[in-house]
């Protein structure tokens, strides 16, 4: 199989040379000219068949959808738009493809949702095909980011007891058999014995795990799934969705919010550098559909405008304290604009953050400082024991993109903490013990790697920016 993926053809100098193509039809016009699409670039090859190559029947079976590999020369192109193209030698059928049942075969351009209901078939349109290239593309900078930093991948457990939000929003993962489960005396399933003896759920976060390696490599990333059990049905929340979660020793607050803007900056550098082509091509996609929205709504950068921006600014920082009072001075405050209340100790909401980013700063904003009520158990109490040294980055677009902190590395105020806010102390001695032995302060960050794709591609539901999408009623395959 000496096969060569279309985007290193259409970058080849054409003399004649012979090559071997595989993919899919996209069109086929005149019985002559195929448009082929392998998945490596939104730009087709246009085969050229001359007349009388290919017999009847083969004519026929050359559909969009169908799957050809076609042999032939390499030449320069005297069509409009492609600088090379195939004549073809033979073209085989290597899979039929129905045109009348086809579920692309569309004439105008299909929408988001009606794509999200042939999600199986999604990923062989221009827009999914430049979505997930850039979603690997920005993966794959994740990886050398922190691997070129000295950072040791941890890999932290799918399956575990502890819920480290603190949020009960757990899927329970069970062993027991739930036509004849193990009752407590009132009657109700005993879940003690979940998993072979011991209670577990799937993971809402990495971070616990992560300070356990942290403790001993000294700077550790996790990158996979987490899940939440949480029935919110937003653009913004999956039940299943992916996280990178970096956590440093011998780091404070500071650090660690130069390390997340510094990561963030790298990744999309990463993308535009090696995804101009997919981007522009998101970007026009998002300019045409913004052209169907009121002046008003319309955003005020295009997307590589509104990447550069970032690569080239600094985001704002502010404490929480700075934005209660921002808001409350607002224009929208005033007019009565936003839905819920504020006031110092709410838990910001996404009108709020959206307001600081959009219509406010216009930029990313990092918040720190939130009133210890509304935050995890580990983060760490500022002096003014009411605060405490939490770290969360806006994005315009999206709201809360990544959240983070300074966590609590002194025994006594942890333990304190989590008898306040009832966390099983008991359950957690594991936790504790990188408290007993050697504690050092540390920090570190959970990154929503779909939000930043969504923050990259423009799309605006997070559904478009994960191949297969969990939320509510929605688990197909
Ligand atoms: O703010 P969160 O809950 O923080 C943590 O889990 C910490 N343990 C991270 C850490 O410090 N190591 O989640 C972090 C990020 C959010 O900022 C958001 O981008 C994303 O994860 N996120 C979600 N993304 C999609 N769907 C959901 N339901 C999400 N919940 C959180
Ligand atoms: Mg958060």
């Amino acid at each position: 199989n000496t096969r060569t993926k279309i985007k290193t053809l259409l970058a080849q100098e054409a003399t004649g040379q012979e090559v071997i193509v595989m993919g899919w039809v996209r069109s086929f016009r005149n019985n002559q000219f195929i448009a082929l699409n392998d998945g490596s670039t939104n730009n087709n090859l246009q085969i050229v068949t001359e007349l009388g190559l290919l017999d009847e029947n083969t004519l026929k079976r050359i559909t969009t959808g169908a799957s050809l590999k076609v042999v032939g020369e390499l030449i320069p192109s005297l069509g409009k738009g492609q600088k090379v193209e195939v004549k073809a030698k033979t073209v085989e059928v290597l899979g039929d493809c129905d045109g009348e049942k086809y579920p692309l075969q569309l004439k105008n351009r299909p929408s988001l949702e009606y794509l999200r209901e042939v999600a199986h078939l999604r990923f062989r349109t221009n827009t999914f095909g430049a979505v997930f290239r850039v979603r690997h593309s920005l993966a794959f900078a994740v990886h050398k980011f922190f691997n070129d930093k000295g950072f040791v991948y941890l890999h932290t457990p799918i399956v575990t007891s502890s819920d480290a939000e603190g949020a009960g929003e757990m899927f329970r993962v069970t062993t027991l058999p739930l036509d004849n489960p193990p009752r407590k005396e009132d009657g109700s399933i005993d879940f003690a014995e979940d998993f072979f003896g011991k209670s577990a759920n799937l993971t809402v976060s990495g971070q616990l795990e992560g300070e356990l390696g942290a403790m001993a490599f000294s700077d550790i990333y996790t990158f996979g799934p987490t899940f939440r059990a949480e029935n919110s049905n937003t653009t913004r929340h999956l039940a299943e969705f992916w996280m990178i979660e970096p956590e440093m020793a011998f780091y404070d607050i500071e650090d660690n919010m130069n390390l997340a803007e510094e990561f963030i900056r790298y990744i999309i550098r990463h993308a535009m550098e090696n995804n101009r082509e997919d981007l522009e091509f998101l970007a026009q996609r998002l300019a045409e559909e913004e052209k169907q929205l009121p002046q008003d709504k319309r955003s005020e950068m295009g997307l590589i405008e509104k990447l550069e921006f970032v690569l080239n600014n600094n985001f704002e920082r502010i404490t929480y304290t700075d934005a209660i009072n921002i808001l409350l001075d607002s224009p929208a405050y005033k007019k009565k604009k936003f839905q819920y209340e504020v006031k110092w100790g709410i838990d910001l909401q996404s009108e709020h953050e959206r307001y600081l980013v959009e219509k406010h700063f216009k930029k990313p904003v990092i918040v720190t400082g939130y009133p210890a009520a509304i935050k995890a158990f580990y983060m760490r109490m500022n002096d003014d024991g009411k605060t405490v040294a939490a770290m969360d980055i806006l994005a315009p677009g999206i709201g809360e993109i990544v959240g983070g902190s300074q966590r609590e590395e002194r025994l006594e105020k942890l333990v304190q903490r989590m008898e306040d806010m009832h966390v099983p102390v008991d359950e957690m001695q594991w936790y504790l013990d990188t408290r007993r032995y050697g504690s050092v302060p540390h920090a570190g960050f959970g990154l929503g790697f779909e939000r930043m794709v969504q923050f990259v591609t423009g799309m605006g539901n997070i559904r478009d920016v994960i191949p297969f999408a969990r939320t509510p009623k929605n688990c197909e395959f």
